[in-house]
């Protein structure tokens, strides 16, 4: 590179390292390489002059321009660091303040005391099943022998679907996990033993009722259950669940259609806030032989016990809870109290 040419480049170079902001920067680069800059300038010169001429002071130029560019890019790196490392001394972080931190979960006790529920009856040989949250009528009521027209459905103040296929079938949200003992004793072969727990619905709303609430559902076929293992399997079922080997329980003869005898199963609890008073917890009984022949199977044959229990009662004896509508309105003073 000639002399000025290299004297150009040197002071070009000296000019970015001088600047001290990008627009100071800016204003050196076109000093050089703007329209009218020098390097432009020159290379405005190669048009006169001849090819040979224009060759080597062409390639000169290009190396020229080719170091300038490195040094503004150089130049433009320092610049912004600068900045940079500024502004991160001005933001001075205070690491004494307390973090956001992240809350742990916790598992809803409605859910807690189902799996509780699940655990202790899958020790005592109970499969789990489930059946459809929208069931016909035949599994909420007809299989149960509770048919059309009979005082028994009024029990339950149900939520019907509109026919939309229009085939007569009346669907229904279930009132109850009872048609799960259909479903299931239809396609699984006796004995067997079998909860079902899940949601059901009933027009209902109040402080201890809400439309949507769970139940357990319980069956077990063979040939020779009695009303005595329904009484023995229960009462263990609620010391258990309670954690109470002191709690006094009580069937009471009640009616339902699908079982005969019938019971309430009422428990009182001899310590603590509830005690002194009966608390109604399951419905039970001894299968109808007319819903063995529903469930397709010989009442001769076979009979068993069946009971249902209402999650949320269970759950709110449990933890002394006075209100069902906590359950579900997600007010997370509520939910806090049940973390483990
Ligand atoms: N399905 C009954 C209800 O919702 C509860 C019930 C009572 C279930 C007796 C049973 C039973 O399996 O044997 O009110």
């Amino acid at each position: 590179m000639n002399q000025s040419l290299q004297t150009l480049v040197n002071e070009a170079i000296g000019r970015f390292r001088q600047a001290k902001t990008l627009s100071e920067l800016d204003g050196a680069k076109a000093a050089y390489l703007g329209k009218k800059g020098k390097i432009s300038e020159l290379f405005g010169l190669l048009k006169s002059m001849s090819s040979e001429e224009k060759k080597e002071f062409g390639l000169e130029l290009n190396s020229a321009k080719g170091v300038i560019n490195s040094g503004l890019k150089d130049a433009k790196e320092r610049i912004e660091f600068t900045q940079i490392q500024k502004k991160l001394n001005a933001q001075s972080i205070d690491v004494t303040l307390p973090g956001r931190g992240h809350d742990k979960g916790a598992i809803h006790p409605l859910t807690q005391s189902r799996r509780e529920i699940e655990k202790i009856f899958s020790l005592m040989g109970f499969e789990i099943a489930s059946g459809p949250e929208i069931e016909n009528d035949w599994f909420n009521f007809t299989a149960l022998n509770n048919p059309k027209d009979h005082p028994a459905r009024s029990m339950q103040d149900t939520f019907y679907l509109e026919d939309l296929d229009n085939n007569g079938d009346n669907y229904l949200l279930r009132t109850h996990t009872s048609p799960v003992q259909v479903r299931f004793a239809s396609c699984n072969k006796p004995p067997f033993r079998v909860i079902s727990p899940g949601k059901t619905y009933r027009v209902d709303s109040d402080a201890t009722h809400s439309p949507m609430f769970h139940q357990i559902e319980g069956l077990w076929l063979d040939r020779n259950v009695t009303f005595r293992d329904l009484k023995g399997l229960y009462i263990d079922f609620l010391k258990v669940y309670f954690d109470n080997t002191e709690i006094n329980v009580r069937f009471r003869p009640s009616y339902f259609p699908f079982t005969e005898p019938s019971a309430e199963v009422d428990l009182m609890f001899s310590k603590g806030q509830l005690s002194g008073k009966w608390l109604e917890v399951a419905g039970a009984g001894m299968v109808h032989p007319k819903v063995i022949s529903n469930f397709k199977l010989d009442p001769n044959e076979f009979r068993g016990f069946a009971f249902g229990m209402g999650l949320e009662r269970l759950t709110m004896l449990k933890y002394g809870i006075g209100d069902l509508r906590l359950f579900f309105e997600n007010d997370l003073r509520f939910l806090e109290q049940f973390k483990c």
